[in-house]
């Protein structure tokens, strides 16, 4: 078994992304499990995670370590956030904002197994609504909001974030206009306020999403 970090935190096993399972022995959403000596790693599966497949197609840079404080805008039930949660590890600390109640009763069960993980049940377009979240290292946004570059900005600003990742969704921006159009658009607001360093298009693990990282300036 061939196995090499490609950034801290994130593995490559026989050519498949990984990461190591802060607990080992449980899955999260059915994902293979690897035993390595007396490690234990998750394969990440770029079919159902955008961070995951933006990785698969070349991701060159990740601001999110071991360590980092982290705001989750969009956690759902918990399949990115748990990797992202293993990446921060023990000393790391990742918000995880959601509006569905639903979704949340799914991600309370992962934050009792995985104690760097907050709940926030919240809308990412009300960040005072949150503002005991504090200081962030890093602001990941998955939300399918049409104003999703408006709510990236709000949160950078609020929690006084160093770096960014946002999963754009095209068809929820314009369902008529063409998604490189609609990144490209996005791309320009986001550098009115930030530094942008790479843009990864999804297709083929997510139809019509691009996944845009930077610095704040
Ligand atoms: C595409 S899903 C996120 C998937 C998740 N990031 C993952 O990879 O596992 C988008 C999520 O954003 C949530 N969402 C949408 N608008 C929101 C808002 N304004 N505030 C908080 N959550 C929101 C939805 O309820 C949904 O769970």
């Amino acid at each position: 078994m061939n196995i090499r970090e490609i950034f801290p935190g994130v593995y490559k096993i026989d050519g498949k992304v990984a990461t190591k399972n802060l607990v080992p022995g449980v899955k999260v959403y059915r994902e293979q499990l690897v035993k390595s000596g007396k490690d234990e790693y998750r394969l990440w599966d770029p079919k159902r995670s955008k961070l995951g497949a933006a990785i698969v197609k070349g991701l060159k840079h990740l601001t999110i370590k071991p360590g980092s404080s982290v705001l989750y805008l969009g956690s759902a039930n918990g399949t990115t956030a748990s990797h992202v949660s293993d990446i921060v590890g023990e000393k790391g600390k990742v918000y995880c904002v959601e509006f569905s109640a639903q979704s949340m009763r799914d991600l309370l069960l992962l934050c009792e197994q995985r104690h760097n993980l907050y709940p926030v049940l919240a809308d990412a377009r009300l960040p005072d609504r949150y503002s005991e979240v504090g200081k962030v290292d890093v602001v990941f946004e998955d939300v399918a909001d049409k104003s999703q570059t408006d709510i990236l900005l709000k949160n950078i600003a609020a929690f006084k974030a160093k770096s960014f990742l946002i999963a754009i969704k095209a068809r929820c921006i314009d369902s008529s206009a063409a998604p490189k159009k609609i990144y490209s658009d996005e791309k320009a607001k986001i550098s009115t306020k930030a530094k942008v360093n790479e843009m990864i298009v999804l297709d083929p693990f997510e139809i019509d999403h691009c996944l845009i990282t930077g610095d704040v300036k």
